[in-house]
């Protein structure tokens, strides 16, 4: 951890399990944010790919960009997708990279894992693995991978320089840090950081 954090990082993480438990549980409920199919189209992903996968892997889609959009994959890849929820991105990077490529996604959440292992197995993706554990202690060897995606989640981390450093760690010298967040562009008032329901909200 480094020093002193605006909200108790594990308070935080149970409210945002309970948060996207209910995504995993109910992907077609009312959440306040935007989910599953439309909402790959809105960030304009390939629609001929969305199209092609089952609901199982799209509809829990709870992303708020796209990482490839930046650039494609290569051919071969090993990717690390950190926060990968119900697996979209990593089906998409699994499409990209192909058969000699490799794909881990990491997620905290058992309902997202099980669900993400699921759209898998239906989609017969033998080079994609979940694994669970946290984006503040990655469940990777150091330098594995060419390539590190995230979608939506760093801003759900209390301590966001362990983070990236753990982002950072994964990756091999030369490799490539493509994600998608949420900034803010002025400061957040401190009353407004130590309030939990807005990091979720
Ligand atoms: C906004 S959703 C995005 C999921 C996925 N990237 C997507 O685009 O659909 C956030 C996901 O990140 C996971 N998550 C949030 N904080 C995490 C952390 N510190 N470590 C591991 N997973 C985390 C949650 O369990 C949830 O599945």
């Amino acid at each position: 951890m480094s020093g002193e954090l605006p909200v108790d990082p594990l308070a935080l993480r149970e409210e945002v399990k309970s948060k996207y438990r209910d995504v995993a549980r109910n992907p077609n409920g009312e959440h306040h944010f935007h989910t599953g199919r439309p909402l790959a189209r809105r960030l304009g992903y390939d629609a001929a790919l969305v199209d092609s996968m089952p609901d199982a892997a799209v509809e829990s889609f709870a992303g708020v960009a796209n990482p490839f959009a930046l650039r494609a994959l290569d051919a071969g890849e090993k990717v690390v997708d950190a926060g990968s929820g119900g697996g979209f991105d990593c089906f998409v990077a699994a499409q990209q990279v192909g058969p000699t490529g490799k794909v881990v996604g990491i997620d905290m959440l058992p309902e997202m894992l099980d669900r993400s292992r699921t759209a898998a197995g239906l989609m017969g993706l033998e080079h994609v693995e979940f694994r669970e554990g946290l984006l503040e202690r990655i469940p990777v060897p150091d330098g594995w991978a060419d390539v590190v995606i995230s979608n939506g989640v760093i801003n759900l981390c209390a301590d966001k320089k362990e983070a990236f450093s753990e982002l950072w760690r994964v990756m091999r010298p030369g490799g490539r840090l493509q994600f998608g967040d949420i900034a803010n562009e002025k400061p957040v008032p401190a009353g407004a950081l130590s309030d939990i329901d807005l990091w979720t909200g």
